[in-house]
């Protein structure tokens, strides 16, 4: 095999090698990251039919890919955390001995590339030679998923600088599954309809991907690295890879204080990371860091600080807006990857909710004639934006700061009708791991007024965590154990309901008004009184300034605590416990009885 000149790691070249035997492609190719390879790939995909070019006058520099209707989202029940030890997965990960994986593995991967090529992609997830970033290499027979990770990643030639002859990678290894014989057409979205394995080695930090071209399941820096294998490096190293957006709040006077947030998909994350204040909180500013995933090291001083580890967004399209989130849509104004959202006839996107109004004739992710009547939705749900972090209009300065952001404060929601309140700040740190660990969130299909069904996700990382859970757990125990100044711990809920099911807060910029009562708990400048779960704010500590219609009443009934629901709740907390109870921290336990008493006090007010 011939190599680059640039490439002198001998453990990639044979790793490289390896792989090639196995899976067998037509040709290889040595990614570079340029703009020229960029453009080419992109002309071989319109060719192939996998992309659309967007009218240039719209939307330059942009494509519509549509995937094959099986592929459109990450499939977690394919998913697995192949550790040595089936223990060290936990219950809640789907485990393989790895041994039967790599024989499985061997096979589906025998000859798989055969008609294609194979790509190499170096990336780095995190600015070039920040020591908070790390490295990766995927192979892949996509080109899709090339053009995405230039995006989505720091990814070229200048990787393989960093790594030297020596340094330390991830390897990921991805197929669509599909190989083709002589002569065979290929398809526009090749997958593996019969085969979907997301599997992670994590004591070797490797990940193989197979039967899938699409997000998370194909984007190997995403959630398989910066998540599963990431959080398995934190734990053995001592720091956090989390499932977290990363914001900058800057006051009037200039101050500027980070904090991260993390939810559950669908609970308006990219939103919340993009927020635009109300205009009568005047001088506030929110900057975006990271949408979506947060790499947490300790600094010399004692705080933690953090750098989103990707380079793009890879968002949900529908229910996105001018109104609903202006920066994101100011993002993917061009050099943009859409993936089953609907093409409009003069050549642009369109998705539910875009606009008010639907336009009169599109064609839908499905490659089909659509009018607004057709009793179909244009876009697939899970219809995604690729689009570059630079091109944010509320991109922070420090985004790509080597040395990471200086992080105050942890946000921790969940979808609510009842039960959680709008804001609270835990009383301290442990306390604040428990509210995390045991946070919940409604499937969204919840009949209007009642209680959907709560899937706990504890700090939104139940899919994403490459470990036992409980370890995960004890885990952010010691983290605060070994902290100087570790960020304060608060719990948000936007989605809290009345008993009509109407939403009782407006959400969006609203949300700015608890943002500022958080930053200033974090400043010691905001008065709070204390509850059940910590310390919250009364009516008169937020700032209302401008707000027409929310009445103490009405902020009451979204901080109300109720006894009887929290019962409930609290034995929703042992149904996970007692799941993970052999790793279970024992501090857990103290915690819920700490928590049961102070239910049990008088209510205040
Ligand atoms: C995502 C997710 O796509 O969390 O970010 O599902
Ligand atoms: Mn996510």
């Amino acid at each position: 095999m011939e190599y680059p000149l640039h490439v002198k790691h001998n453990r990639i070249k044979q790793w490289v090698n390896e792989i090639a035997g196995l899976t067998k492609p037509d040709t290889i190719h040595w990614c570079d990251g340029s703009q020229k390879e960029n453009d080419e790939l992109c002309e071989v995909m319109v060719q192939s039919g996998t992309f659309t070019r967007l009218n240039p006058q719209k939307r330059p520099n942009s494509y519509l890919a549509l995937s094959d209707p099986s592929d459109v989202a990450r499939v977690e029940e394919r998913t697995f955390i192949c550790s040595k030890n089936r223990n060290d997965a936990g219950p809640t990960n789907n485990w393989v001995n790895p041994l039967e994986m790599k024989k499985t593995l061997n096979t589906l991967f025998d000859g798989c590339m055969k008609g294609r090529t194979m790509y190499v992609v170096p990336f780095s997830m995190g600015p070039l030679g920040s020591k908070i970033s790390h490295v990766g290499i995927e192979v892949t027979d996509s080109p899709y998923v090339v053009v995405n990770m230039r995006i989505m990643t720091r990814m070229g030639k200048p990787v393989y600088d960093i790594l030297g002859d020596d340094g330390e990678f991830v390897p990921c290894v991805h197929s669509v599954g599909l190989p083709l014989s002589k002569g065979q057409k290929d398809v526009t979205w090749p997958c593996n309809k019969d085969h979907k394995y997301i599997v992670h080695f994590p004591e070797e930090r490797s990940i193989w991907s197979f039967g899938s071209g699409y997000g998370g399941n194909a984007l190997l820096g995403k959630k398989c690295f910066a998540l599963r294998i990431a959080s398995v490096m934190a734990r053995d190293e001592g720091w956090l890879a989390e499932h977290m957006l990363i914001l900058g709040v800057e006051s009037p006077k200039g101050e500027k204080t980070y904090v991260t947030a993390a939810f559950p998909s669908a609970c308006g994350k990219t939103n919340f990371a993009m927020l635009i204040p109300p205009k009568a909180l005047n001088g506030w500013k929110v900057t975006t860091v990271g949408d979506d995933i947060a790499w947490i090291k300790p600094g010399s001083d004692g705080r933690l600080y953090a750098i989103n580890p990707e380079a793009g967004y890879f968002g949900v399209a529908p229910g996105t807006s001018e109104v609903t989130n202006p920066n994101a849509m100011g993002t993917m104004k061009k050099n943009s990857i859409f993936t089953n959202v609907a093409l409009t006839p003069d050549g642009d996107v369109w998705w539910e909710g875009m606009t008010k109004t639907p336009p009169p004739h599109l064609i839908d992710w499905q490659g089909k004639e659509w009018t607004p009547d057709c009793g179909r939705k244009a876009a697939h749900p899970n219809a995604r934006f690729t689009a570059p972090a630079y091109q944010c209009p509320s991109i922070d300065n420090n985004w790509e700061n080597p040395e990471g952001v200086p992080i105050s404060a942890f946000i921790f929601g969940g979808r609510r009708t009842n039960t959680i309140p709008l804001v609270a700040e835990a009383f301290n740190w442990n306390f604040g791991v428990y509210m995390a660990a045991t946070m919940g969130s409604e499937t969204t299909a919840a009949a209007v007024g009642a209680t959907g069904e709560v899937r706990r996700d504890p700090m939104a990382m139940l899919p994403f965590c490459g470990y036992h859970m409980a370890d995960y757990f004890n885990h952010w125990l010691n983290i605060g154990r070994q902290i100087k100044n570790p960020p304060r711990i608060f719990s948000v809920n936007w989605f809290r309901k009345d008993l009509e099911g109407n939403f009782l807060w407006p959400g969006f910029g609203e949300n700015m008004r608890m943002l500022k009562w958080i930053v200033e708990r974090v400043h010691g400048n905001a008065s709070a009184g204390e509850s059940p779960l910590g310390w919250m704010p009364r009516y008169d500590d937020i700032d209302w300034t401008g707000s027409q219609d929310m009445s103490s009443k009405q902020f009451y009934d979204l901080m109300s605590i109720d006894r009887e629901l929290w019962k409930e709740e609290i034995l929703l907390h042992e149904g996970l416990f007692i799941k993970l109870f052999d790793r279970l921290p024992k501090e857990f336990g103290l915690m819920r009885d700490m928590l049961l008493s102070q239910l049990w006090r008088s209510p205040e007010r």
